[in-house]
């Protein structure tokens, strides 16, 4: 098994670095488009002792089974997603612009056959609740896992949704999984 950067993250003090807001209130300073879409994400899972993250460019938040929720586009092969599932918990860790050379690094290769975890030049954090993000984070989104679903390629209408999904499913690696995390906390840098 790879290990992380050895870091005390339990001797940072998450309560000074970060203050938390309702997911509601994520709308009120951050324009959801731009987040996923242009700025990107660190998914993250694990435990200080073992944890990876990946960069992530799709999905959204809004409200599933009444419960505010953040989904994501994963292939199969993530080894996060591996891990997502193992502990059912992650996090969505949202950097300001300096620090995108770290972000892409975290999607650059697999910490299934890398040492990308102790490589990256981000410093691990652990939240109250036992997730692992980092401290130049400008927002944390921590989530429960509450559904992973493969969606069927004669499930998708639209010519554009058509050729995506096709292309996807020609490979069994390029198979995506939807993932819906039910948000637990947000956090956002003090
Ligand atoms: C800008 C960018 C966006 C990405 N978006 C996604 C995504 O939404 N879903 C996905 O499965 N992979 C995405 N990736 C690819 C993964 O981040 C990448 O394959 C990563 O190395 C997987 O790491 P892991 O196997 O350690 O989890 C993206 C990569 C980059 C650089």
């Amino acid at each position: 098994m790879k290990t992380t950067k050895s870091v005390n993250v339990k001797e940072m003090n998450f309560d000074k670095l970060f203050k938390q807001i309702s997911p509601e209130e994520i709308c009120n300073s951050y324009n959801v488009f731009k987040l996923v879409g242009i700025d990107f994400y660190a998914v993250t899972a694990g435990k200080p002792d073992h944890y990876n993250s990946m960069v992530g460019s799709g999905g959204g938040l809004g409200i599933l089974m009444r419960k505010p929720i953040v989904w994501g586009g994963f292939r199969t092969d993530r080894y996060t997603l591996e891990l997502i599932q193992k502990e059912q918990t992650y996090t969505l860790t949202f950097f300001p612009e300096e620090y995108k050379k770290q972000l892409l690094f975290l999607g650059s290769k697999s910490g299934r056959d890398s040492e990308k975890m102790k490589e990256v030049e981000l410093t691990p954090v652990q939240t109250p609740s036992g997730d692992m993000s980092y401290k130049e984070a400008r927002l944390i989104i921590e989530c429960g896992l509450m559904q992973i679903t493969t969606p069927n390629p004669t499930d998708f209408y639209s010519q554009h949704a058509k050729d995506f999904i096709n292309e996807a499913y020609n490979d069994e690696n390029d198979y995506r999984k939807y993932v819906f995390g039910e948000i637990t906390h947000v956090w956002v840098k003090k």
